[in-house]
């Protein structure tokens, strides 16, 4: 089952600049909750804040709690974290090796050197993506030689072979065509019933078509959050409707 993840006055800053000002904000379970906002608000900082991929900036601070199902993220390892938080990005990197070594990389990471087992995670989750029938003779191939929709594809399935109770998506369908990004649509909301999913997206009518939830920022601030219909028919914000005629970001 998926997990819910929350964050209590979660500060971010980058040397001098704080990017991310004092954010609670908690992200239920079994749900899509999209992030929007203008450009430089925060979001990535965000996602990489929740799977403790901040770290690895030197000069990035982080103050405040996340939760992992009531667990304070301080009591975790970097690597159990890793484990529960699984993050997609914008531009999809598969590793430059097969698409089945692609899937089958954390499990052996893990410690799993079982070949019925693997195939079995392997086959899994690209059905999960959607993936499978379509791809089950190139397993072999490399898995940068599939469409930009596909590889996006691929690395969900693979973010999911490390078992993470939340998915974290920045911006996954930012270089994608309409149809690649409808079947990633349709993945993410069948996902839902396993997984809790985070989406970043600067496209509005996706956080409609996808968002159970929805959480506005700006300048690192939460300025609105809310039930998706609620909040897209009657922000309560000023600022959150002016972004959302286009106003601004
Ligand atoms: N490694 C870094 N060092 C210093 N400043 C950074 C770093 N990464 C991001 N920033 C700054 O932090 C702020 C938030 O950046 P972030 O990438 O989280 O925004 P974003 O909302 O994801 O924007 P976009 O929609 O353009 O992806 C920006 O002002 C950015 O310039
Ligand atoms: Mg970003």
């Amino acid at each position: 089952m998926g997990e819910t993840i929350k964050t209590e006055g979660l500060s971010v800053s980058y040397g001098k600049k704080s990017v991310l000002h004092n954010i609670s904000l908690e992200f239920p379970k079994n749900r899509i909750t999209s992030i929007i906002g203008p450009s430089g608000c925060g979001k990535t900082t965000l996602l990489m804040a929740l799977d403790e991929m901040i770290k690895e900036i030197p000069d990035a601070r982080v103050t405040g709690n996340i939760y992992i199902d009531d667990v304070n993220t301080e009591a975790l390892s970097m690597e159990e974290i890793r484990r529960k938080v699984g993050l997609v990005f914008q531009k999809p990197v598969p590793f430059p090796f097969s698409v089945y070594d692609n899937l089958a990389y954390a499990p052996k990471y893990y410690g799993n050197h079982d070949k019925t087992s693997l195939n079995r995670i392997v086959i899994e989750k690209l059905q999960m993506v959607g993936l499978y029938d379509e791809i089950k003779d190139e397993l072999k191939k490399s898995a940068l030689k599939f469409s930009g929709g596909q590889q996006q594809r691929i690395c969900i399935a693979r973010a999911l072979t490390a078992e993470p109770e939340v998915l974290l998506l920045d911006e996954p369908c930012s270089s994608l065509d309409v149809k690649s990004t409808a079947i990633i649509e349709e993945t993410l909301l069948r996902l839902k019933e396993k997984y809790t999913i985070i989406i970043v997206t600067h496209n509005i009518a996706q956080a409609k078509r996808l968002s159970d939830k929805v959480v506005f920022l700006k300048d690192g601030l939460k300025i609105e959050e809310g039930d998706a219909k609620e909040f897209f028919r009657s922000p309560k914000e000023e600022e959150t409707g002016e972004f959302l005629r286009g106003i601004y970001g």
